[in-house]
């Protein structure tokens, strides 16, 4: 790996903890000086199957540059982004995607950016039962204005039958979604049966991750008509249900969601919400995949009562752009990431 100047090496070092839809770690960085960096978009380790591929693209560059920037304020920099507009175009040639320059600055380090380093560092997918508590209205009150601070809003319900109607979506979005060739080609190619595999790839969605026996969620996967079939289909779905166990509440975020700017600021929204509740010991699960499932977004938004008149695809209304579960549950295992030579420009990608 070329040498990175100080402070990237360490800074980029603790950012590519950053979250990823299918853990697929899409985005690089070239350094130009102490001060001055690029990052960019690698469309091979997009998802461009799925209906939202590129809103979700930039969502996960937003997610990169809140990560980033909360590594930075605790080490004692500011980052300041100019940021290209341009949509991710997944049948480009050229497969680096310039998303914008970064530049950094001294700043002090104040005990908020230490406590949200810290909270960085705890974040993690919780995909474990949850324990049917609910979560303090001080935690959600909090959730909402940081929201509203980015110009979203954070909506939720803890109703216990629209939970479950949304959990049974969620669950159904992964059925949906193997019986569609490109997304199911898609699924197969970010699956990780093993910890050896896991730990091999460094990347992608690991049974150990998604609770599921390994050998059972390759068979299920590479054998999509089981799902289907009325016993084995059966079984299949109540071990992956049996995950979901506990579950009080569910919340989700609206707002504009009209072109990268907005995909990137959403984004930079979801980890400011995701780190506030790390912080108060609040895990989290997103349900991305009911967003970019046409089908299930337009059953979710329905049973959510979510009114989307405006456009979900960008006349100005408010669009449902993420839906997750949370709540209290035993610490879920980690997941890998890929060296940080990986992540820059000029490694070995
Ligand atoms: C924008 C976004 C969407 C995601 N959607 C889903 C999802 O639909 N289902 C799921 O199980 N995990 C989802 N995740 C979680 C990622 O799979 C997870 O962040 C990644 O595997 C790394 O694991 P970690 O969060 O524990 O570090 C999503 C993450 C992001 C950032």
């Amino acid at each position: 790996m070329p040498t990175l100047p100080d402070p990237w090496h360490a800074l980029l070092d603790e950012a590519r903890g950053y979250p990823s839809p299918h853990n697929s770690q899409p985005i690089l960085v070239r350094v130009h000086d102490s001060r001055r960096a690029e990052f960019f978009y690698d469309l091979d380790r997009g998802l461009p199957a799925e209906n939202f591929g590129i809103p979700f693209g930039h969502v996960c560059a937003g997610v990169f540059l809140e990560s980033l920037s909360t590594v930075a304020a605790g080490h004692g920099w500011a980052v300041t982004e100019s940021l290209r507009d341009d949509d991710l175009d997944f049948s480009a040639t050229e497969r680096l995607h310039p998303l914008g320059a970064l530049e950094l600055a001294p700043a002090q380090i104040t005990p908020d950016a230490t406590a949200r380093l810290e909270a960085f560092h705890r974040r993690r997918t919780s995909r474990r039962p949850y324990r049917r508590t609910r979560v303090d209205r001080a935690v959600l009150d909090e959730v909402t204005a940081i929201a509203a601070g980015t110009g979203h809003a954070f909506g939720a319900t803890a109703d216990r039958a629209l939970v479950d109607d949304l959990i049974r979506i969620n669950q159904e979005t992964l059925f949906d979604d193997l019986r569609n060739d490109a997304v199911h080609a898609e699924i197969l190619a970010w699956i990780r049966t093993s910890k050896r595999h896991a730990a091999a790839t460094r990347d992608g969605l690991s049974a150990e991750t998604m609770l599921l026996p390994g050998p059972l969620l390759g068979f299920a996967m590479r054998h999509r008509g089981m799902w289907d079939l009325p016993l084995a289909g059966a079984l299949l779905r109540r071990v992956y249900l049996n995950t979901m166990r506990g579950v009080r509440e569910l919340g989700w975020l609206t707002g504009p969601f009209s072109g990268p700017r907005d995909y990137i600021e959403a984004g930079r929204c979801f980890m400011r919400v995701w780190l506030a509740f790390t912080r108060r010991g609040v895990h989290l699960h997103p349900f991305g995949t009911v967003i970019t499932n046409p089908r299930s977004h337009a059953a979710f938004v329905d049973a959510a009562g979510i009114d989307e008149s405006g456009g979900i695809d960008g006349s100005g209304g408010a669009s449902a752009w993420m839906l997750f579960r949370y709540g209290h549950s035993a610490e879920p295992p980690r997941a890998h990431r890929r060296p940080l030579d990986a992540m820059i420009v000029g490694g070995s990608r």
